[in-house]
């Protein structure tokens, strides 16, 4: 698919009601038949979620806090991105278990097999108009977007459903339908914002790890927002010369809530709200936006 929609890559991939990037585009079979493990631990979100910051969460718990590796690799190496050029499906086949694994996926179209194997999975989601204004920024910083238009008409092919991995309704109903199946656990960026050391007791809970006080004090505080923000193991530095558009390095950009209120209009806000009442409505699905 090559139509000049906004807020995307060269071209786009549209596939079972989502809008993806065009690397999906050949490996849809590979994607549904990848071979999942049990000890898998998959981290799924739409992307500006908050993705990033539960990375470095999980890789702390599951590694029993190894502050030396996670000190000396990148987030990506450490955690691949499952659907993603680099580093591909055939070396994510190959890693040693315990994997723990990123993608922007929507449920429905993580492999078949996790089904069977069921892996646990931690999704986190945000509300949708910090989503959107990260998810802005996000499109104007990298190289291989070629985007162009404005935060109003990117807030209107958001709305639309016709942004990378859109409809963001669609991603974030499908995981909160599974949020009680017992290897799922949903998680909001407000939360994570809100309490942090209760969002990583309850992860290291969900992980089966039982962590002490002085081991959550240490997680939270190694992910601090400046912390994460100056670790150039955690903050895609590793991008800037490839990725970033020159002088764009902030991939961990305000790490707020409500950061919304300074970007977008009116307009914007009420459209937005009518979108999350007609979409959400009766899902007891509900976000924050200020906190
Ligand atoms: P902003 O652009 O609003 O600052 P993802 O990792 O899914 O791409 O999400 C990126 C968003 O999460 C960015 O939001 C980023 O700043 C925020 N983020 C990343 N690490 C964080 C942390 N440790 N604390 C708070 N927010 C964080």
């Amino acid at each position: 698919l090559n139509e000049p929609l906004l807020g995307r890559r060269s071209s786009i991939y549209k596939y079972r009601g989502y809008i993806y990037p065009e690397f999906i585009a050949n490996k849809t079979h590979q994607i549904h038949f990848f071979k999942t493990r049990e000890d898998d631990v998959w981290i799924v979100s739409h992307p500006k979620a908050g993705t990033t910051w539960m990375e470095e969460i999980v890789y702390l718990i599951t590694s029993d806090l190894d502050f030396k590796t996670a000190g000396e690799k990148t987030l990506e190496d450490r955690i691949p991105y499952f659907e993603f050029e680099y580093p591909g499906l055939q070396h994510i086949k190959n890693m040693p278990s315990k994997r723990i694994i990123k993608s922007h996926l929507p449920m429905s179209f993580l492999p078949n097999d996790i089904k069977k194997t069921k892996p646990k999975i931690v999704y986190v989601a945000r509300n949708p108009k910090d989503t959107v204004v990260s998810y802005y920024h996000f499109h104007k910083m990298l190289k291989v977007i070629t985007y162009s238009g404005t935060i109003d008409d990117f807030v209107d092919s958001f709305i639309d459903g016709k942004c990378i991995y859109s409809p963001w309704w669609n991603h974030v109903l499908e995981a909160w339908k599974q949020k009680d199946n017992e290897n799922v656990f949903f998680v909001k960026y407000e939360d994570m914002k809100k309490d942090i050391k209760s969002v990583i007791r309850e992860v290291s809970k969900f992980l089966g790890k039982s962590l002490s006080e002085k081991e959550i004090d240490q997680i939270a505080e190694y992910t601090q927002f400046d912390k994460m923000k100056n670790n150039p193991m955690s903050n895609y530095s590793w991008w800037k010369e490839s990725g970033f558009k020159d002088g764009q390095t902030d991939f961990l950009r305000k790490g707020i809530v409500g950061d919304w209120k300074n970007e977008l209009q009116q307009v914007h806000v009420h459209a937005i709200d009518k979108m999350v009442n007609e979409k959400l409505a009766g899902s007891g699905l509900v976000f924050e936006d200020s906190i």
